[in-house]
């Protein structure tokens, strides 16, 4: 009992929890995705599962993704990057409703399945329904060797190292990075990127993980905010196209572990229902970096404010606007719109962390919920 206690210490490397471990070994977690993969200075991405199979992503009509939880968050952000760089279309399924829906699927489909421990018994059984109609399938894995990676036609691991936390954190950037890799790739094959913008992007993913590094300085703060709304019993994350599935991951992550009623919406969505809950007791998170819909984001800002909502905005380093308007903000680096998921992320990870421990709440292992979900 007592070796095993002290195994796990060593393990967590001095962090409190192996979720706070992960979320910091996140600069380290997407630096080893892309290395090797990545040749900045030849001005190529080299990924094995898709260089041998590139006539057959040439070739899609679209792209289908299905997944489940956290993966599913992440697939919802390729949508935008797959549509918006490589211009792909794209579904993004649960794969549990998927796997039941008698799905119009071909064989000029590809399906990327997405999954950290590659074990979920929904996400296994979505592949093989795929595979019998003729789709070609690519795996987003964590765990090599792994039901799903050994179940897909092809596939890219994550390499984010072992994830223990049961809410997944590196592993959902990790799953980001990989796929922006992936569309990259297919921007240039298909030739929608010139070199010049290619290579800006190529130059601005090597910046990321410095860039994750400042997101995470913003731990302290983050921590007094966190001490403000310890006891709220509802929270709503808000957010707009590519920040719009960081919203939803944002809410998943703190009713996980902290046990708070959370949700997560498209910000423009917000007069159809949930401004009805807005009052001075609701805090709401709103994503407001400044690119893409900023402006629609401060509207948005306005609204929640003139309704006496408490507001934590997570916006752009050096932001004056929402600063005015907000009654906390958080300020990651700026880099590209559909990049941004990887850093405005990394505060709401931090977030929900330490209203968890401040409720006293079991973080690594929250009730009720399995790393792997092998049964249906
Ligand atoms: C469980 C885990 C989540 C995870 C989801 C999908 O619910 O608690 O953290 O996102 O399964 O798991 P996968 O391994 O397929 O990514």
């Amino acid at each position: 009992q007592e070796l095993q206690m002290n195994i796990e210490e060593i393990e967590k490397g001095g962090y409190d929890h192996f979720m706070l471990k992960e979320i910091y070994e996140q600069p380290r977690a997407i630096l080893d995705t892309y290395r090797g993969r990545l040749r900045a200075s030849q001005g190529i991405i080299k990924m094995a599962g898709v260089d041998q199979n590139i006539e057959k992503f040439l070739n899609a009509n679209r792209i289908i993704i299905v997944a489940c939880g956290t993966s599913w968050h992440a697939g919802l952000v390729a949508e935008y990057i797959f549509e918006d760089l490589a211009r792909i279309p794209v579904e993004v399924e649960y794969a549990s409703e998927f796997r039941y829906r008698n799905p119009v699927i071909t064989d000029k489909d590809i399906v990327i399945a997405i999954s950290q421990s590659g074990e979920t018994a929904d996400t296994l059984a979505a592949i093989k329904l795929a595979k019998e109609k003729g789709a070609f399938v690519f795996g987003v894995c964590n765990v090599v060797g792994s039901s799903i990676a050994r179940e897909t036609n092809a596939g890219a691991y994550t390499h984010a190292g072992p994830e223990i936390g049961v809410a997944s954190t590196k592993a959902f950037t990790t799953q980001i990075t990989v796929l922006t890799l992936l569309a990259l790739k297919l921007a240039k094959e298909k030739g929608v990127f010139s070199e010049s913008r290619f290579h800006e992007y190529l130059a601005e993913l090597e910046n990321i993980p410095a860039k994750v590094e400042r997101a995470l300085q913003t731990n302290v703060l983050v921590e007094t905010i966190a001490e403000v709304y310890k006891d709220s019993t509802n929270c709503l994350y808000l957010g707009r196209g590519y920040n719009f599935p960081v919203a939803l991951e944002g809410a998943l992550k703190l009713k996980e572990i902290s046990y708070i009623h959370a949700e997560g919406y498209p910000a423009a969505e917000m007069k159809h229902g949930p401004i009805a809950l807005i009052d001075e007791h609701m805090p709401v998170v709103v994503i407001a970096t400044n690119r893409g819909h900023y402006d629609k984001v401060v509207s948005n800002i306005q609204e929640i404010k003139s309704r006496k909502g408490k507001i934590i905005a997570v916006v752009t380093e050096g932001d004056e606007t929402v600063r005015d308007l907000a009654d906390h903000v958080i300020e990651v680096p700026d880099t590209f719109e559909s990049l941004m998921p990887l850093l405005t992320t990394i505060p709401l990870q931090l977030l929900s962390y330490h209203i968890a421990v401040m409720r006293g709440c079991n973080v690594d292992q929250p009730r009720n919920l399995a790393k792997s979900v092998t049964v249906e």
